[in-house]
Order: structure tokens, then sequence, then C-alpha cells
């Protein structure tokens, strides 16, 4: 039986952002039933609204999430009803060679970044009968979702529902760019260029490795200064300032230079800001047919190198629950990165929270 009718946000290329009702299938084999707690508002779901990312069909938005499990299908052996559970936007297909080589986040046969379900279906339809897709595999902006078994990682009790949502994306991206795509070791430097979620993240995560110095770079002055709480040593405006010189004259060139905005310009800037041997790191995704040059001689002359990071190189099943026990642990203060909490019906002002690059992470509660 499909479950009834329930508010989803919805994007669609011919209306837009808007609230739809839709119902849900019941889980089919490998699948889990989860009830969302909290969803996270990500810039990927305003890479879906601002056209970054086209759609060719209804989405359901909402991919950084937590919730609870009311049911399973046939086969599921690892959650059971009640388990409260992170939801991870890469469910990997656990068959493919990278998922064997251990390598989940370059998952080649996952059908998440095609939105529908592993078996090329969608849980969710409208009350026409339309069917409607869910982004990334999730579509967490409704109360109600089926999501493949790979998908739900199961947490502590004790996680609060709105860390446990940035588990789901932003934190385990950002920190994962920091310990597994980066290797970054104490006493290195870095500059993180874009602190909104996922850069704020990255600034966290290069605090506990113990790098030195860590220079934040945002056009926000509240972002800086909620990046020199999490552990940025120094603080530059992006607009204004030459992040590559400053880099240059005052530290000889950084070892590592992650870029968590997605803009090629920014991208282009980045091997200028490295010492040699030093890495540029892109955590931010661009439009998807965006393009960037680099001084090729400076690349190959000085052992310079760029590195790609999807999903902070990290396997859910492995790094979501132990992020979520650091945090629980005081390790990271992962509850200073949620900003505004609001209903889901007030998805489109979330949406604006991003857009004006003010606060922290804006959690929407179903
Ligand atoms: N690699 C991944 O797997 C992954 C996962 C999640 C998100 N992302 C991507 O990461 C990016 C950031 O996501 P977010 O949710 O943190 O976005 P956000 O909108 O919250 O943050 C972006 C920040 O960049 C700043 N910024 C914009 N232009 C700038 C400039 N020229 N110089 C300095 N700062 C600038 C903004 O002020 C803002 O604070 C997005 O492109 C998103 O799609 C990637
Ligand atoms: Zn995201
Ligand atoms: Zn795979």
């Amino acid at each position: 039986m499909p479950s009834a009718l329930s508010p989803a946000v919805v994007f669609d290329p011919e209306r837009g952002l808007h609230i739809r009702q839709v119902s849900r299938r019941p889980a089919g084999p490998g699948e889990v039933e989860i009830e969302v707690r909290a969803a996270g508002v990500c810039h990927s779901d305003l890479h879906i609204v601002s056209g970054d990312w086209p759609s060719d069909r209804p989405l359901v938005l909402g991919h950084e999430a937590a919730g609870v499990v009311t049911g399973t299908g046939p086969g599921v052996t690892s959650v059971r009803p009640g388990d409260h559970v992170v939801l991870s936007w890469f469910a990997p297909c656990r068959r493919c060679r990278r998922c064997a080589a251990g390598q989940a986040w370059l998952c080649t046969g996952t059908k998440a970044v095609a939105n529908t379900l592993p078996d090329g279906t969608t849980p969710f339809t409208d009350a026409e009968g339309e069917e409607v897709w869910p982004y990334l595999g999730l579509g967490a902006f409704t109360d109600r979702l089926v999501v493949p078994e790979s998908a739900a990682v199961r947490v502590p009790r004790e996680l609060p529902f709105g860390v446990g949502a940035l588990l789901g994306c932003s934190v385990t991206t950002g920190v994962g760019a920091v310990v597994n795509t980066a290797g970054v070791r104490p006493g290195e430097s870095a500059v993180v260029i874009g602190t909104g979620g996922v850069g704020l993240s990255v600034v966290m995560g290069l605090r506990l490795v113990g790098a030195d110095p860590i220079v934040a770079v945002d056009l926000s002055p509240e972002r800086l200064a909620v990046a020199e709480r999490f552990g940025a040593t120094h603080t530059l405006d992006g607009a204004r300032d030459d992040v590559a010189a400053w880099c240059r004259r005052e530290l000889g060139g950084v070892d590592y230079a992650f870029e968590a905005i997605g803009s090629p310009k920014v991208v282009e800037t980045l091997p200028g800001m490295l010492a040699s041997g030093g890495a540029a790191v892109l955590v931010g995704m661009a439009a998807t047919d965006a393009t960037g040059s680099f001084n090729l001689f400076d690349l190959a002359d000085q052992g310079k190198r760029i590195l790609g990071c999807n999903y902070g190189s990290s396997v859910g099943e492995i790094d979501i629950p132990k992020l979520a026990r650091l945090h629980l642990a005081g390790r990271l203060p992962l509850d200073e990165l949620i900003g505004v909490t609001r209903p889901l019906s007030e998805a489109a002002a979330a949406l604006d929270d991003l857009r004006s690059n003010t606060g922290v992470r804006t959690i929407l509660e179903p």
C-alpha cells in the first residue's frame, strides 16, 4: 500500500520550486523505509534550482538528512525498525570494481547520481499519479522515504538528528576532504576558500588533524567569524585580497588549498597558492560543463597536484559512524554548524538563507 499523501519540496524544470503532495510506495527487496527527522540545505540542492545541474524531470530535493527506520524490505540485514540512521547520498552498489577495492565514493554502479533507486524506479508518486524522482536517490525534503540499504547508515541514538543530517553531506565531505582525500598531517598549512557548510567542515577537519596555519577565505565577514571559531588562524576577504599573493608572501605557499565553492575562476587560482609539492583539493562542484585552465609548466616543474574530491573520499558506513563518535566525544563541534531550523514549508526561505551566504547551515524539519 502506498503511504498517505504528504508535502514534499519539489523542483520541476517547468514549474520551478514548489511544494507538492506525494505518496511513497513500500520498501522492496534491499530497501529501507525512513521517517525523516531533519534535513540540511546544501548548495548541491541550489545547483538544481539554479540550473547548474539541469534535470529533465520533477525531483524531490534534499540529500543531507537523518531519521528513523520504520520498515525494511526483504533481505535487509544491517538496520531494523527503530534504528536511527544518517542517509548517505552516494549509495554504493557494493558490486563494482571500485566498491570491491574499498573506494565506495568512486562507485560506478550507483544510480544515486541518476536520481533513481538502484532498480531505476522512484518511490514517489503525486496526487495525479505522476512519478516524482528522488534527488541523489534520496529526496529528503519530505517526511517519508524509501532508500537502498547502503544509503541508511546506523548511528548512535544519542546523536541529535540535526547533527546527523549534516553528517549526510557537508561534514562527511569536508572532514573527509582533509583526512581521506588530502591526508593532511599535523603542522601542514592549508587555505580553505568558501566557508559555507562544506568549507567550515574542512576547517574543522584541519583543526582535528592539527594543521597550522589554517587560512579561511570567504566574501562574508559573518562566515569568516564562524571559521575563526572553528579553528581558522587567519581570515581573508575573497573579494578584496589577492589570496595567492598573500599565501606566497606570508607562508611561502601552502601545502593544501581547498576550494569549497565550485567556482572555475577560484579553482584556477589554487595552484598559485601552493608551495612546491602542494595539492589543490576540488571539493566545490562546478556546473556540469565547467572548464578551467592552469599554468602547466608550473604544475609539472613544482610537482603540484590537483585532487578531485567526491563525498570526502568517504565510505559512508565507516566514516559516518566515526564522525558521529568524534562529535559525541566532544572532538568536532558539529552542533555549532547548525543555524536556523525551519519547518519544511519554509524551504524556499531556507534556500534564500543559503544564497545570502549568511549564518551557518539551515535545517528543515518535516
Ligand atoms: N565534493 C562533494 O562531494 C560535495 C558535497 C557537498 C557539496 N559540494 C559542493 O560544495 C560547494 C559548497 O557547498 P556549501 O553547501 O558549503 O555552499 P554554501 O553556499 O553554503 O557556501 C559557499 C561559500 O562560498 C563563498 N564564496 C562564494 N564566492 C566566493 C569567492 N569568490 N571567494 C570566496 N568565497 C566565496 C560564499 O560566501 C559561501 O560562504 C557547492 O558547490 C556544493 O555543490 C560538494
Ligand atoms: Zn550536499
Ligand atoms: Zn559500486
